[in-house]
């Protein structure tokens, strides 16, 4: 794919986060298969998925060989023993037209032995399986999209056993017969798969990425992409980036920083079975094995043609995704990976925020010095506290009671603050938490009400298989 200058990301940009374009899908009147179809995938995506997914890494030249690779480094690595357990083979994996009976084929010099065999090799590995389709005539990748063949390519989804499906709109919205509502359209081609696959009768994970063709029509998808899907892409592709200082032709940007800027237009919304999807984190992706399309993505951001993040912002970014109850999805090089970047995707307190239970809603907290501060309430009473130093120099600030949102509990008689990625604990008496943060460091905090203060909870506890 030609990212060469900025208008190239046109095709390039997953998903642009459009505001304020009004409408919310109201009314529309999805119809997405029978109430006992429907039931068939309302259970699934409880707390946010967790897996890989090989895009970033890989791009379109996706092979079965890297696929059982990365499987097999996601048991070795202990990462699936962290909560880490779809497999998801993205854009790439089909050969360029379907079958003589209709159906799609894997690539067969790519895939040789087909894509059963290899959702087989990830089952059989206490795994799950993920796969990557549109709604369109085409793939971003230009390969055979499911536009008319929604029923057949759903069955045989099921029949090669996929959990999980990422379905991104890229050649759709141009399909829409004159006269007739974008949005209408738009949604109906995700509510189209989603009805395919709930009749054939297997719980798939339903991913949709609205606005993979920068469709309008996508709008604020939160409103309505919970009617049709698990979770929905609310940011433009993600780079291994901090912040976007170039200018993207109009385009939101595409660093960390950017996703959490972003996430103030839609932290009300999301919770279980229904998640704002950041998109794959970045975290390990290197310049040597990022695929070209994201690493020339980051370049276009930041100048830098080398761009990654550092260890530093490795952690601030799994800090946010996880306070915003994103998807996780490792997009790095698992067979490549250092120690470092495998502690900071396993750490168990981090990952058990991202998987809290109760899924309630991030709140930002407006400050007027620069700090980037969100809470949020977790099922256990306790509260997550999140704050990042987006700039270049170190920041010292010291929190309020008041701003953090606390429960009565936690107000009256203090708290403990568990800092997540070090395990320091600080105690607070009056509600007020001081705090210096590293440039372009985050501080990931679980305040525990002093009252509570409970044999039994253990605040490093790994999470549970959420479904
Ligand atoms: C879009 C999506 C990406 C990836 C590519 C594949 O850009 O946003 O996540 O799936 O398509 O072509």
């Amino acid at each position: 794919m030609n990212v060469a200058g900025p208008r190239a990301l046109v095709p390039l940009i997953g998903c642009l986060l459009l505001v304020g374009l009004g409408g919310d899908g109201g009314g529309v009147g999805l119809v997405t298969g029978s109430a006992t179809n429907r039931q068939v995938s309302a259970d699934l995506a409880r707390t946010p998925p967790m897996g890989w997914n090989s895009w970033n890494a890989l791009g379109g030249n996706v092979r079965d060989s890297d696929i059982r690779a990365a499987a097999d480094a996601l048991v070795r690595s202990g990462m699936r023993a962290a909560g880490y357990r779809y497999v998801i083979v993205d854009d790439g994996w089909m050969a360029p037209t379907r079958g003589g009976d209709g159906r799609l084929v894997a690539d067969p010099e790519r895939f040789p032995a087909g894509i059963a065999a290899l959702a087989a090799y990830v089952h059989a590995r206490g795994l799950q399986f993920g796969l990557y389709a549109s709604p369109g005539r085409t793939t971003c990748q230009g390969l055979p999209g499911s536009f008319g063949h929604e029923t057949t390519d759903a069955a045989t989804f099921a029949a090669w056993g996929v959990d999980y499906l990422k379905y991104d709109a890229c050649g759709y919205p141009d399909l829409r017969p004159a006269g007739t509502d974008a949005r209408r359209w738009l949604i109906a081609g995700f509510a189209r798969m989603r009805a395919a696959l709930d009749a054939t009768g297997r719980p798939v994970v339903f991913s949709i990425n609205p606005s993979s063709d920068g469709d309008p029509a996508a709008g604020r998808a939160w409103t309505w992409a919970p009617r049709v899907a698990h979770l929905w892409r609310v940011t433009n592709d993600h780079a291994p980036c901090w912040a976007t200082t170039e200018p993207m032709d109009g385009y939101p940007g595409v660093c960390t920083t950017d996703n959490l800027d972003a996430a103030r237009a839609w932290e009300p919304d999301g919770g279980p079975g229904r998640w704002n999807d950041l998109d794959m984190l970045a975290i390990g992706l290197t310049p040597a094995t990022a695929n070209p399309v994201v690493r020339q993505l980051a370049g276009l951001a930041t100048g830098t043609p080398a761009a990654s993040l550092d260890d530093t912002e490795a952690r601030a970014e799994m800090s946010i995704w996880s306070m915003l109850a994103s998807p996780l999805l490792a997009g790095n090089d698992l067979t490549r990976m250092t120690a470092t970047t495998a502690a900071i995707l396993t750490n168990p307190a981090v990952l058990a925020i991202d998987q809290d239970p109760l899924g309630a809603a991030p709140i930002p907290v407006p400050r007027g010095d620069g700090l980037l501060l969100w809470t949020r309430p977790l099922a256990d009473g306790d509260t997550a506290v999140l704050a990042v130093n987006r700039g270049d120099s170190p920041h010292a600030a010291t929190l309020t009671g008041a701003e953090l949102a606390l429960p009565a509990t936690a107000a009256a008689g203090g708290y403990r603050a568990t800092d997540l990625w070090t395990g320091t604990i600080t105690t607070s008496a009056d509600g007020a938490l001081p705090l210096t943060l590293a440039p372009h460091a985050a501080a990931l905090l679980r305040l525990t009400p002093a009252g509570l203060t409970p044999a039994g909870r253990d605040v490093r506890r790994v999470p549970q298989a959420q479904d």
